[in-house]
Order: C-alpha cells, then sequence, then structure tokens
C-alpha cells in the first residue's frame, strides 16, 4: 500500500440538527456577530466539524518533527487520533491510529521513534509498518489476506517543511496555496527550520470565538499593550492603508519575493485551499517580536545575509493554520477544535535549523512575545464565550478594523449556507 485513501467523513446530518442551523442562518444578521447556536449548540458543532473544518487542509507541524524514519508524533484532528510518521523510504504518513482488527488505539504516546519501523497494537500485538502496512497477525486464518487489512491513511502534502493532512473525501486543490504559501515559506526558510518549542493553551470557548479573535486587531489597543507597543498592525489605520509602503521598498531593496495577497476568505478560488500572505511593519526600533526589539534568533532563509526588513508576515493556510513569521523566527499558530465549548490552540515555534539553544537563542527570550500574548488572548476569548452565553447576547456589529473576522465568518456562513441548500434540494427532489 502506497497511496493515501482520503476518507468517506461525509455522515449524513441527522435532520434536526440541519433545522437548528436553518433557524442561526435566519437570525443571522450580514456584518454582525453570529447568533448564540453558533457559538452554544452541539449539534452545529458537529456541522461544522463535518462540513467546513475538516473539508480543508490543516498544518499539523514540521517534518523536522519526524525527521528520521521510525520518529512519529501523535495528533487529534476532529475526534480523531491520528500517527504523523516517517516510513523506511523516508515518506511523511498520516495513519489512522485505529487498529484493522477490533479498532484498538495503536499508539497512545505523543510522539517518539520507532527503532524497529513497527507500530505493534497493544490489544492483541497486530504489527504494522510505518507506512501502515500490516506486516504481521498472529493465529489467523489461512484465508486471511494481511494486505487488506493496512491502516487507513490520510492525504499528506508537506510544503517547504511544513506538514498539511486533509481528512476530506475529495481535497481542495493547492495550485493557490503553491502561488501564496510556497513563496512566503521559501522567504522565510521553513524548509531549512526546526521546532525550538511548542504549547498548548485549551481554550473554553467555542472555536469561532478563537479564529475570530485571531483575525482581527480591534482588540489589540486594549488587551494587548505589549503587542501593540511592537507592532503597527494594531493601529486604527492598519488595515485601511494596506501593506506598508516604506516595508515594501524595503524588501524590495533586499530582494525578498514575497507574493502579497490580500485576505483569502472568500469564494475567488473555487474547489482550493485558501492562502494569504499579509505584510505589516514594526514598530521603529523592534527587529522582531520581542520583549527589547532585539533578535531572538539567527536570521532565516532569504533573510540571512540580508538583515531585517522591520517587517513581519502574516501567512494563512485554510481555515485552522495560521503563520506569524518574523525574519529571525515563526509562529504557527493551530486553532484545533475539540467541543462545542472547548478550543485547543497549539503554538509551534521556529527557528533555523542550525541555531542551537542557549548559543543561538533562549526559549525564554524566543517565546515570550507570543505566550504572553496568548494567554491575554485565552482571557479575552473565554470572557468573549462566557458574555455569549447569556439569554440577553444580541449580535453586535463588526467595526471597520474587524474585517477580516468578518470575512472569515462569512466564508464559514457560505458553507453553512451550501449545506442547507443542498440537504433542501435533496429532499425536494425526493
Ligand atoms: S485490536 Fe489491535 S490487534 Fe486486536
Ligand atoms: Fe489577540
Amino acid at each position: 500500500m502506497s497511496k493515501p485513501q482520503p476518507l468517506l467523513f461525509y455522515p449524513n446530518a441527522a435532520p434536526d440538527a440541519l433545522a437548528i442551523l436553518r433557524q442561526a442562518l435566519a437570525a443571522h444578521q450580514s456584518g454582525h456577530a453570529l447568533p448564540r447556536a453558533f457559538y452554544k449548540d452541539p449539534q452545529i458543532f458537529e456541522l461544522d466539524m463535518r462540513h467546513f473544518l475538516l473539508a480543508h487542509w490543516h498544518c499539523v507541524g514540521h517534518s523536522s518533527m519526524v525527521a528520521r524514519p521510525g520518529n512519529f508524533f501523535t495528533l487529534e484532528l476532529g475526534g480523531e487520533s491520528v500517527i504523523i510518521t516517517r516510513d523506511a523510504d523516508g515518506q511523511i504518513r498520516a495513519l489512522l491510529n485505529v487498529c484493522r482488527h477490533r479498532g484498538s488505539r495503536i499508539c497512545d504516546e505523543s510522539q517518539g521513534h520507532k527503532a524497529n519501523g513497527k507500530f505493534v497494537c497493544p490489544y492483541h500485538g497486530w504489527t504494522y509498518d510505518c507506512s501502515g502496512q500490516l506486516l504481521y497477525a498472529r493465529g489467523m486464518q489461512e484465508s486471511f489476506n494481511p494486505a487488506e487489512h493496512s491502516l487507513r491513511q490520510l492525504a499528506v502534502h508537506v510544503e517547504e517543511g511544513m506538514i498539511f493532512i486533509t481528512l476530506a473525501r475529495e481535497p481542495l486543490g493547492l495550485e493557490h496555496m503553491r502561488q501564496v504559501f510556497a513563496p512566503a515559506a521559501k522567504v522565510y526558510g521553513w524548509s531549512h527550520a526546526k521546532v525550538a518549542a511548542r504549547k498548548t493553551y485549551s481554550i473554553a470557548a467555542n472555536w469561532k470565538l478563537v479564529e475570530e479573535n485571531y483575525q482581527e486587531c480591534y482588540h489589540c489597543t486594549p488587551a494587548h499593550q505589549e503587542y501593540s507597543k511592537r507592532h503597527t498592525y494594531s493601529r486604527p489605520d492598519a488595515l485601511r492603508q494596506g501593506p506598508d509602503q516604506a516595508l515594501r521598498t524595503r524588501r524590495q531593496a533586499l530582494g525578498l519575493n514575497l507574493h502579497e495577497q490580500d485576505f483569502y476568505y472568500t469564494t475567488a478560488h473555487s474547489g482550493q485551499e485558501s492562502a494569504d500572505c499579509i505584510a505589516s511593519a514594526m514598530v521603529d526600533g523592534f527587529l522582531t517580536g520581542s520583549a527589547d526589539g532585539r533578535a531572538v534568533a539567527p536570521l532565516m532563509g532569504e533573510f540571512r545575509g540580508k538583515g531585517y526588513d522591520g517587517g513581519f508576515s502574516f501567512i494563512d493556510l485554510g481555515p485552522s493554520s495560521n503563520f506569524v513569521a518574523y525574519p529571525d523566527y515563526t509562529l504557527l499558530y493551530r486553532t484545533v477544535p475539540q467541543t462545542v465549548d472547548r478550543t485547543d490552540f497549539e503554538l509551534i515555534w521556529l527557528v533555523d535549523q542550525d541555531a542551537i539553544e542557549g548559543v543561538d537563542y533562549a526559549l525564554d527570550r524566543l517565546t515570550w512575545m507570543w505566550d504572553f500574548t496568548s494567554k491575554e488572548d485565552q482571557r479575552i476569548i473565554e470572557v468573549n464565550q462566557l458574555g455569549v452565553n447569556s439569554a440577553f447576547f444580541t449580535p453586535g456589529p463588526y467595526a471597520p478594523m474587524e474585517s477580516c473576522a468578518r470575512l472569515y465568518i462569512d466564508w464559514y456562513l457560505q458553507a453553512m449556507r451550501a449545506l442547507v441548500d443542498d440537504r433542501t434540494a435533496a429532499h425536494v427532489e425526493q
């Protein structure tokens, strides 16, 4: 078995779930925050997962996390446990962590190395290799064919060192991603990076509140004073003026080829995974996202030998994978919905792969900016959820500085409306 087999992952929605969704959609007022049901109702959460989030590509980490054959890590996505591993041929695989015998979870470690290249089910000992192939099933009938019992696999795509997986039956195309994401990833040197730190924040809130918060900086001035001192993005005119011209000129002078692409949450690239790359300037005196404005790690990618550009980039792919890239480090921000009112976000800090901890970078300096900011975000998102839970919550209008959050939510609503319309049409046809 060598070809990934994308899953059939669209169980029929329960009719009452669709009725709840239809009612919530009808209650939504354009340009306003979502009605409460979108943040509270477990049935809408199930529809979100099956018909929006899991239909997309998700970045799950960096290839250095499975640098050698036999290396692996596990993750949860949409209630499924997935093993990311590198097989004997060097190919990265995403294997469903469900034994093909009687369904036991095969691997319960978060990461590690299989020196013999084998995953052994703890229940009855069926043994698989790192490509998912069943090597051994003791005591089975003569007629048993191991080739028919390989682990199920998800589609995997590796772009400039970043690993993406999808549970979609028909994965979205990646042409648009190659035009926007890949050049930016090259400039920031992600194929020559390594993971310096990982941290997960467990947020007592619906995933949409987490993403809406990520997508807007209207909250930055009141909620993130340290971030706002360092990043011009928090200023009211940041979005209206578009990419900073002085930053653009500096980038051109450095010969950096970043394909700037404005916010992507539209239908412009139907059938394609969404990607964007947005430039933003640092405040004068700050080279990077650090406490004192000075470098926290060696320059990466095309910045090596050239120096700082006085800016950073937001690079986004699909609905859950957000990158904040500075010349000396990159932060991957993964939104991972768990339940209707609980969402993890995982932060992964990348530095150049030759950088040595304790010599070239110190973890506390590297992680300070976004650990600090994320703890502030955790607090404001959780109190947002508490307020939204109120029977008196009436969704108010988005501010101009929240235009990206609005675009994101419109994009989500488009998928939800299509779901209702499809089902309505199917019903009419019968
Ligand atoms: S459930 Fe895995 S070997 Fe039986
Ligand atoms: Fe924030």
